[in-house]
């Protein structure tokens, strides 16, 4: 019996109504990010993301370019696949909403909701926002009834028969589910909202439209389809089928199940937090161990949108700047879980500071010290040699299990500052011990022991930078000798395994080192117009 811990988690299903925007990107890198790092853990890993394909929004967004729904999905799903691709998104499982094995999960957990009893007909009256696929309350819209968060957006009134889903008799388990595990939602801040939110008591919503057809027929009312977003959780579900296994409930929560984590933004964490769980209740079905909701991003301090023409293209992005960059700039400059910034000097001065100068001069200078001094060969050190007291393996020996626990908090930011701490910390020790004189005085065992320490501490920064910029690390481990790529990590390939990669001393004698190249190109800043 596979009794091996796995880790199964998702970034949202994104809607095909256009080409990927940069919060999609965000969400998706940091859950690639968090994958990585499971797997340097020896964790089998499966990270599930893709498309969410039905529903008004897309129905009317493709119908206003003259295409079908689905070929106008297909198109832009293949637009999500392709940016997953240009930035190094080693995803498991990309699920579509309108894959036919998708239509048989959400059937057969249809129903279960059915005989659970918690599925019955009745007028839902009130206002929707199609952008966000979501009825209204009244005190919730901006004057003349728009959308807060789609402004030059109104909302629609609806008035029609649905069949709903009965979520206020999940009350109370829900209220039960936050008390008994108080880490279901993060950050802290997301599980207050939802706290408040369920405190003021739920209503049933529908879970059925009249006037769509773009979506799947409601089992028991084929003149209906089912409400995009209950079909669209589902999809969390049917993504965990293996690729040639039939589409049933049984097989689908055979080896992932319960689902570790679901990423998300905080504008659909009622959604993951309080109607999933209350869906996956009434189908007496695991429930996930951990909703985190981050934040929105804005382009020099201004939500962004197309109608106030800021809007920041990641494929246009990538394309400059490389994916190690993208990744980079927002998992380290922005509290994942609070709103962030992007600004364009402020990206470059980043990415020079910390990338061109502070990783990649301390490789490259000692690199070329190492030729210089040592005959190009790793000095012949092991770690008994250097005492605890060496200023940069004192921050060494614990840095890995204090990444570790940064990145399994999902706090990228403090990662990589404490990654950069031993970076800096090489740096300076490299001034202060000044191998050239070392050299010249004939010390030649403290020369050695300088250059060993600083090299480590580019091995260990560039290891547990790893899950963020993959293809950097790979650059240096193939510079100091190791033949890993970090880009062609699977599941049962872990040639690096945290276990002994993450500690101090791993560098060895045997290792044949590499021709120096810079590692990062330093990006000159736009010229003023
Ligand atoms: N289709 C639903 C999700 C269904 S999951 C079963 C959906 N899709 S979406 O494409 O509109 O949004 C996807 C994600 O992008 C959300 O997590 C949302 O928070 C995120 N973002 C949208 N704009 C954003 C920013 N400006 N900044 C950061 N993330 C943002 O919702």
């Amino acid at each position: 019996m596979d009794t091996e811990k796995t880790f199964a988690l998702t970034t949202p299903l994104y809607y095909v109504n256009d080409l990927p925007h940069i919060g999609s990107a965000y969400t998706t890198i940091a859950a690639d990010v968090v994958a990585r790092f499971y797997r340097l853990l020896g964790c089998p890993v499966l990270l599930v993301t893709g498309t969410d394909e039905h529903g008004q929004k897309i129905e009317r967004t493709a119908l206003s370019k003259g295409r079908s729904p689905q070929s106008f999905s297909d198109e832009m799903s293949s637009g999500f696949v392709s940016l997953w691709e240009k930035l190094d998104i080693a995803y498991d499982r990309f699920i579509r909403t309108t894959d036919p094995r998708h239509e048989a999960i959400v059937k057969e957990f249809f129903q279960r909701v059915w005989e659970a009893g918690d599925i019955y007909q009745g007028q839902q009256k009130g206002w929707y926002c199609v952008s966000c696929e979501e009825f209204k309350e009244e005190r919730e819209l901006l004057p003349e009834h728009r959308c807060a968060i789609h402004p030059n957006k109104e909302v629609e009134w609806r008035d029609e028969q649905n069949y709903f889903f009965g979520l206020s008799k999940y009350q109370s388990q829900l209220q039960e589910l936050y008390q008994s595990r108080p880490d279901f939602i993060q950050p802290e801040s997301r599980r207050n909202e939802v706290l408040n939110f369920v405190n003021q008591g739920l209503q049933d919503f529908s879970i059925s439209r009249v006037n769509v057809d773009w979506g799947f027929a409601v089992p028991v009312d084929p003149k209906q389809t089912l409400y995009v977003w209950f079909d669209a959780l589902l999809g969390y579900i049917t993504a965990l089928l293996e690729p040639d296994a039939e589409p049933t409930l049984e097989n689908a929560l055979s080896k992932w199940m319960p689902i570790n984590l679901h990423l998300i933004g905080k504008d659909i964490l009622r959604f993951h937090a309080v109607y999933w769980p209350a869906m996956l209740m009434s189908a007496n079905l695991p429930l996930p161990e951990r909703v985190f909701g981050h934040g929105f991003l804005t382009k020099d301090g201004q939500k962004m949108g197309k109608t106030l023409g800021n809007t920041l293209d990641p494929v246009a992005l990538v394309k400059s700047y490389g994916a190690s960059s993208v990744r980079y700039y927002f998992l380290k400059e922005i509290e994942f879980g609070k709103d962030g910034d992007f600004n364009e000097v402020r990206f470059i001065n980043v990415l020079n500071a910390d990338l061109a100068n502070d990783l990649g001069n301390l490789l490259n200078r000692t690199l070329n010290m190492v030729k210089k001094y040592c005959a190009g060969n790793v000095p012949p050190i092991t770690n008994e040699d250097i005492t605890n007291e060496n200023p940069l393996k004192a921050i060494g020996l614990d840095l890995g299990e204090k990444v570790k626990n940064a990145y399994c908090t999902l706090a990228f930011n403090q990662a990589c500052e404490s990654i950069l701490t031993l970076v800096r910390a090489g740096n300076k020790f490299i001034d202060d011990q000044a191998p050239w004189t070392l050299y010249k005085i004939g010390q030649q065992q403290a020369l050695e022991q300088t250059l060993y320490a600083v090299l480590e501490s580019v091995r260990l920064a560039a290891y547990l930078f790893s899950p963020i910029i993959p293809d950097i690390s790979s650059d240096i481990y193939e510079q100091l000798g190791f033949g890993i790529n970090f880009n062609q990590q699977t599941q049962s390939s872990t040639a690096a395994p945290f276990a002994i990669h993450s500690t101090w001393g791993v560098l060895s004698n045997e290792q044949k080192l590499g021709t120096p190249k810079p590692i990062f190109q330093r990006i000159e800043l736009p010229k003023n117009d």
